[in-house]
C-alpha cells in the first residue's frame, strides 16, 4: 500500500465526508476482492513476526517520532456514537482511554465532558505529547506508560474504579494470542455496572483488501510498512472473544463509511466494528 493511501485511509477514520451507518454483514467482496484475498496466502515469516510482536512498542514510537501529533485528526464522532460519554447527570465518573496515542480521542472529550480521564499508551513518544497538549490538565486527566498486554492495570488504577474504558482502533494493532489478555487486564479496574466502548477496524475493510502480497502475518492480520500491524474483526470474532474475557455484549455491529474524494478520484468504502460491552459481575 502507497504511504498517501495508507495515510489518507488512517485519515478517514476521524474524517468521513459522507457517511451512512448501516448494519450489514460485512463488506459484499467483488469477485476481483475474493481472488486477490484467495491468492494472498503466504504468511511472513516466523523469524519476521517475532520480530514485528519483540518491537511492536518501538515501531509505534518511531511513528509518533515521525509523525509527532499530525497523523490522526481529533476524533469529534464520539458523543454521536457512544452516547454514555455524555451522561451529564453523573460529574463524577471517571473514564479511560486505553491506547491514547497523542489524545485525539482524550482532549475533545475532556471539553464536551466533565469526566476524569485516565489514559495509558505503551508509547513514551506518545505519552509525552499528551503531556504537553495544551488542555493537559491534571486535575481532569492523568496519562502513564503501560504495555496493556503485559502491565497490570492496577499498578496505576484502583480496581473496579473506572465506569467507561475507551478502546478505539488499538486492539487491531496487538497480536491476536495477546488479545485475550489484554480484555482481562482492563476488565480488572472496570466498576460492576461499567462498560468497554470499542471501535475498530471490520473484517474485509478497504485497507484490508489493498495489502500487497508479504504483508500477511496471519488470517486477518496483516503488517504495514512501518511494522505497525493491523487486525480486521468481524462480529463474530469479537463477540466470542469479549465473552471469553467475562463481558456481557450491549451492541455489536458493523459501520460502514462511504467516503470520496472527488479530487484524488478515490471512492473508499471503510467497513469498522463498533461494540458496547458491559461488566456486570466483579469477579
Ligand atoms: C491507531 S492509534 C489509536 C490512538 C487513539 N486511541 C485514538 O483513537 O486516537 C493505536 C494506539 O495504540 C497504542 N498501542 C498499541 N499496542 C499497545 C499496547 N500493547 N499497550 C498500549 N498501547 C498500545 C499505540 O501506541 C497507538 O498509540
Amino acid at each position: 500500500m502507497s504511504l498517501f493511501l495508507s495515510k489518507y485511509l488512517s485519515m478517514l477514520e476521524t474524517n468521513s465526508v459522507s457517511s451512512e451507518d448501516t448494519k450489514i454483514s460485512s463488506y459484499t467482496l467483488s469477485p476481483e476482492d475474493i481472488a486477490k484475498l484467495e491468492k494472498d496466502q503466504k504468511l511472513v515469516s516466523e523469524f519476521k513476526q517475532n520480530k514485528f510482536e519483540k518491537d511492536a512498542c518501538k515501531n509505534w514510537d518511531l511513528f509518533y517520532k515521525r509523525n509527532t501529533t499530525k497523523f490522526f485528526k481529533d476524533r469529534h464522532w464520539t458523543t454521536r456514537e457512544f452516547k454514555d460519554l455524555l451522561n451529564e447527570s453523573d460529574s463524577h465518573k471517571t473514564a479511560l482511554e486505553v491506547g491514547c496515542g497523542v489524545g485525539n480521542f482524550l482532549f475533545p472529550l475532556l471539553q464536551e465532558t466533565s469526566l476524569f480521564f485516565y489514559a495509558c499508551d505503551f508509547s513514551k513518544r506518545a505519552v509525552e505529547f499528551v503531556k504537553q497538549n495544551e488542555y493537559y490538565d491534571e486535575k481532569r486527566c492523568k496519562v502513564f506508560e503501560c504495555d496493556i498486554t503485559e502491565d497490570d492495570l492496577m499498578a496505576h488504577i484502583p480496581s473496579q474504579s473506572v465506569d467507561i474504558v475507551s478502546l478505539i482502533f488499538v486492539l487491531s494493532s496487538i497480536h491476536p494470542d495477546k488479545m485475550l489478555k489484554c480484555l482481562q487486564n482492563i476488565k480488572k479496574v472496570i466498576k460492576p455496572g461499567g462498560c468497554l466502548l470499542f471501535r475498530d477496524y471490520g473484517l474485509h475493510d478497504y485497507a484490508m483488501l489493498r495489502f500487497a502480497p508479504g504483508h500477511k502475518l496471519a488470517e486477518n492480520f496483516y503488517v504495514r510498512q512501518d511494522g505497525t500491524r493491523a487486525y480486521y474483526f468481524s462480529t463474530e470474532f469479537i463477540e466470542h472473544l469479549l465473552c471469553d474475557a467475562g463481558y456481557d455484549i450491549h451492541q455489536l455491529h458493523y459501520v460502514k463509511r462511504e467516503t470520496v474524494n472527488k479530487k484524488e478520484g478515490l471512492c473508499v468504502p471503510r467497513i469498522f466494528v463498533q461494540g458496547k460491552f458491559m461488566v456486570t459481575t466483579s469477579s
